[in-house]
């Protein structure tokens, strides 16, 4: 396994395993990894030749209050553990590399994707991530590129991305890895004190409860999400929002149909640690 840290050290990696006809997986990272960074990690060995993974806590997606300075930093953990995983390439640059010195004349602006969920939660996050992730893109054009289901609205907006600024890139969604109790996996579950990582998996309970009563057949759910919200709140969560989005739009819906894909999504802070979900329902 090879660690490059400039961009003409990675492509030029890049090329030579190109020019051998080896297929290229991509799967990006802010570190601090876990068994579901692993997964994908997995996943994409089983879709091309070679797997190169980045690490880099991207700033320009934490907002001025969020946790940038205290994300988990655990470098050298994380190249072992992608050495473990057979992982080819490791890019890990700095922010002059993916930023550069001067300043930035060019911004990526996002439309309706990006007005609920975290999108609406979290002005500017899914700028930052788009642009990181279209830089990304160009430097190690892979054919495939791995993300987490447990990031959805991430997933659908890069898809579109993917599409409207003609990256010739197959993306992928994996499933979400949890622990034995239902938590998602998470490199902020690293903040949970004890007391909070006894009751974090209430959330993804309540999503599976809403499921099941939206399989049984309630199609206005509004109710019942109300109410799970208060649960939440007694239990000790601050809500942001647990509700049922368009697969397609990713924005709320009140009346769901039959033949439609949605995504039942929660977000809630425990502490100072944010959490969040989600189901999909294929009805
Ligand atoms: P990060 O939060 O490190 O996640 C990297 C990838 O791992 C994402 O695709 C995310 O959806 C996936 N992932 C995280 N937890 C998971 C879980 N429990 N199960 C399955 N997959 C999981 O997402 C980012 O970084 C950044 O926004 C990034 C795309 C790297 C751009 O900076």
């Amino acid at each position: 396994m090879k660690q490059c840290s400039s961009i003409d050290d990675i492509r030029s990696e890049i090329s030579a395993l190109k020019k051998q006809g080896k297929t290229i997986a991509f799967v990006p990272t802010m570190g601090a990894l876990h068994e579901g960074h692993l997964s994908l990690m997995r996943l994409a060995k089983e879709k091309a030749d070679e797997v190169v993974v980045s690490i880099y806590v991207n700033p320009e997606q934490f907002g001025p209050n969020e946790d940038f300075e205290d994300y988990p930093r655990q470098l050298q953990d994380d190249l072992d553990a992608c050495e473990q995983e057979g992982v080819s390439l490791v890019f890990t640059p700095n922010d002059k590399v993916m930023y550069g010195s001067g300043e930035k004349y060019f911004r990526i602006e996002l439309d309706t994707l990006n007005e609920h969920m975290d999108g609406g939660s979290r002005p500017g996050f899914f700028e930052g991530i788009v642009l990181v992730v279209n830089k990304f893109f160009n430097i190690i054009e892979p054919d495939v590129a791995i993300f987490g289901q447990k990031d959805i609205q991430q997933f659908q907006i890069l898809k579109q991305m993917v599409y409207e600024f003609n990256h010739n890139i197959e993306l992928i969604a994996a499933p979400i890895a949890r622990a034995n109790d239902g938590l998602a996996l998470s490199s902020r579950n690293a903040y949970l004190s004890d007391e909070e990582r006894k009751i974090a998996p209430s959330l993804y309970r309540a999503l599976q409860y809403v499921e099941r009563q939206i399989k049984d057949g309630v199609m206005e759910p509004k109710l019942l999400l109300n109410h799970q919200q208060d649960e939440l709140e007694a239990k000790g969560f601050k809500n942001d929002y647990l509700n049922v989005f368009s697969m397609k739009t990713m924005h709320p819906v009140k009346k769901l149909q039959p033949g439609n894909s949605y995504i039942l999504a929660g977000a809630v802070y425990l502490g100072k640690t944010r959490l969040i979900d989600n189901i999909i329902l294929d009805l």
